[in-house]
């Protein structure tokens, strides 16, 4: 939808450069790109790219108590299912870390040391899977977030 919507204010755009380029050929009839709503697109377009810079901690926190909590804690226990509790876990990681292991676990354990140090030292045997939510770098900057969150009292 936001992505149609940019390709349309691209195309509006295009259109009205177009159309000044030119504006003697209509004979001075105003071209239906000229209209007064056409410049408020590029804006719009603009405040868009704006707010993904910055991140969403709740959002984040979100996406965590949906997905994530069916693995992990938020305090320092392991959780049933032998996933690390995550209180502290950003003093562990940096964020660029995070953000290789949540894109891919498995991926990122076959060219990182810790990554793989922490697959392998899994009691269980459970292997955090590669979630398809964290293939949204979007998603994944949020998510990162909320864990900035996660500090000890
Ligand atoms: C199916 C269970 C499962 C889900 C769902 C899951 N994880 Fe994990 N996670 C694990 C396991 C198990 C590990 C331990 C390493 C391993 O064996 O893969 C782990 C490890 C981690 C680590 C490293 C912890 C440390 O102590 O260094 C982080 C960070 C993490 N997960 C974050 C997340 C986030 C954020 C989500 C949600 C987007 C998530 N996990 C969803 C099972 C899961």
């Amino acid at each position: 939808m936001a992505l149609a919507a940019l390709g349309l204010n691209a195309a509006a755009a295009l259109a009205a450069g177009a159309s000044k380029a030119q504006p003697e050929s209509q004979g001075g009839k105003p071209a239906t790109s000229e209209q007064p709503g056409s410049n408020a697109s590029p804006a719009e377009a603009g405040g868009q790219a704006a707010s993904k810079a910055v991140a969403d901690v709740e959002h984040g926190r979100k996406i965590f108590q949906t997905i994530c909590t069916h693995c992990h804690r938020t305090d320092y226990e392991t959780s049933p299912v032998g996933a690390p509790g995550l209180r502290d876990v950003m003093e562990r990681h940096t964020p660029e870390w995070e953000d290789q292991w949540l894109t891919s676990p498995a991926a990122f354990a076959k060219r990182d040391e810790t990554a793989k140090a922490l697959v392998e030292s899994n009691p269980y045997g459970l292997t955090m899977p590669t979630l398809p939510e964290m293939q949204d770098p979007r998603n994944r900057r949020d998510v990162i977030e909320f864990l900035q969150t996660l500090k000890g009292d």
